[in-house]
């Protein structure tokens, strides 16, 4: 790297302050810190203009009202929050606390070690069997996310000459695994079942292993898998499935127990991943199978085996968010009617929201400058909810995405109404 080119790389940068994230990590130029540098100049811009939306620091326990203190300006207040995954508002339930609380003293704050080695205590081995039985599977793994049981499962069960066939709107934690695997890769049109079968009528049958990957809940839309004829299709062909229920957990089905619940299919899945990071608002991944696929994960999949175990104290949390949610059918009764009122109004009142049968609620505006007008007003009136752009979704189809709690009191969400209405309006929205 010559002198030089450093000065011409930085002299281009504050000529040209970039318009996007996306356009600063395709910053040319052969420092690899330019795009760094470029990133750093776009954050101090949107900060200064209050449009930084990320890492609001949360003061309180994540639950349906919330103290935050606001990037752009310093602010600290309370804000209804439509911006977390714990859907049932379990984080600081007493009995999951105590539970945590009571692990810290027993075993400490950590395990120390991988899970194969000394990571292990007696309540990891309770939840994975208690996850197993969740599933109505023969036996589970612990990983120390979502993201690295997709990445460590994917990646274990492919080889090169195999075929992973997605839907287009899988989480990025599937693709990472499917690019880590090396194996060939395609993707059928978001719930298009007639394009999935093409797929695997030419694919299937060949000699090399297919495995069919699709989402319970999708992640960015908030739909359901048509999982009953994704099942069918694998069968047919002969193909494994893989059932990434993460949003569903807690949320889907008579009993919350996740899509297969909702279809009747439970046990039928070849592989189902949930993570105890949304409804059971911890952290920690789960894989459900086969004990013999489960067996072979333990060894095979590297983001387990060379990964620290999940903290006991967070164990002992989800166990005991287990209890509480196996046994109340009415948290997730008054998470839904919450979904169904908010839905119902959004569309009233002319905003898109997709085609959501879940938590997560699209409001779609499709103009990024809109958006960000929009979610800034939102802020300031005291309401929290995500910022989704692209890549994450197509530009014309940018958004905010609330996510649902079963605490939230009508009060909260007549409020969240009228504001979406009265900045919707203003930034030429809806009508
Ligand atoms: C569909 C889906 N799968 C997997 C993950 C990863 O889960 P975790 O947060 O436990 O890493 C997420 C989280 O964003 C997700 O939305």
């Amino acid at each position: 790297m010559s002198g030089i080119k450093v000065a011409s790389d930085k002299k281009m940068l504050e000529e040209q302050a970039p318009l996007s994230w996306v356009d600063c990590y395709d910053m040319p130029g052969s420092d690899l810190f330019a795009k760094v540098s470029a990133f750093s100049q776009y954050t101090a811009g949107q900060r200064r203009a209050g449009l930084d939306f990320f890492r609001w620091a949360v003061m309180s326990p994540n639950v349906n009202r919330v103290t935050m203190r606001n990037p752009n300006t310093g602010q600290v207040r309370e804000m209804i929050m439509l911006g977390s995954n714990s859907y049932l508002g379990l984080t600081s339930h007493p009995k999951v606390v105590q539970a945590a609380v009571e692990a810290a003293k027993k075993y400490g704050y950590g395990t120390g070690s991988v899970s194969l080695y000394s990571g292990t205590t007696e309540l990891h081995v309770e939840l994975e069997k208690r996850m197993a039985r969740f599933y109505r599977c023969q036996d589970a793994i612990l990983f120390p996310t979502g993201y690295a049981a997709n990445v460590g499962a994917i990646s274990a069960l492919l080889r090169k000459e195999d075929l992973v066939v997605n839907d287009l709107f899988n989480h990025a934690s599937i693709y990472d695994g499917c690019r880590l695997s090396g194996a060939r890769m395609q993707t059928y049109a978001h719930g298009n079942m007639k394009h999935l079968e093409r797929i695997l009528k030419n694919s299937c049958g060949k000699g090399h292993g297919v495995l069919v990957i699709t989402d319970g809940v999708f992640s960015m839309e908030g739909d359901v898998a048509k999982l009953d004829e994704v099942l069918a299709l694998a069968k047919k062909y002969g193909a494994r499935l893989m059932l990434d229920d993460s949003h569903a957990l807690g949320v889907i089905g008579p009993n919350g127990r996740g899509t297969a619940d909702q279809y009747g299919l439970e046990g039928q899945i070849d592989v189902t991943l949930g993570t105890l990071s949304k409804c059971l608002g911890g952290i920690g991944g789960v894989i459900a199978g086969s004990a013999e696929l489960i067996d072979y994960l333990r060894f095979y999949a590297r983001s387990y085996f060379f990964s620290g175990s999940v903290p006991t104290p967070m164990v002992a949390g989800a166990l005991a968010m287990l209890d509480i949610l196996e046994n109340s059918g009415q948290l997730r009764e008054d998470l839904w009617r919450n979904i169904r009122y908010m839905k119902e109004k959004l569309d009233e009142t002319g905003f898109d929201t997709g085609s959501t049968r879940s938590a997560i609620i699209p409001v779609v505006v499709g103009d990024e400058d809109k958006l960000k007008s929009f979610l800034k007003d939102l802020l300031n009136a005291g309401i929290f909810m995500n910022y989704v752009a692209f890549p994450a979704v197509p530009k014309s189809r940018c958004r905010l995405r609330m996510s649902m709690m079963a605490g939230h009191s009508r009060k909260d969400l007549d409020y969240v109404l009228d504001k979406m209405a009265e900045f919707g309006k203003k930034h030429g929205i809806i009508r």
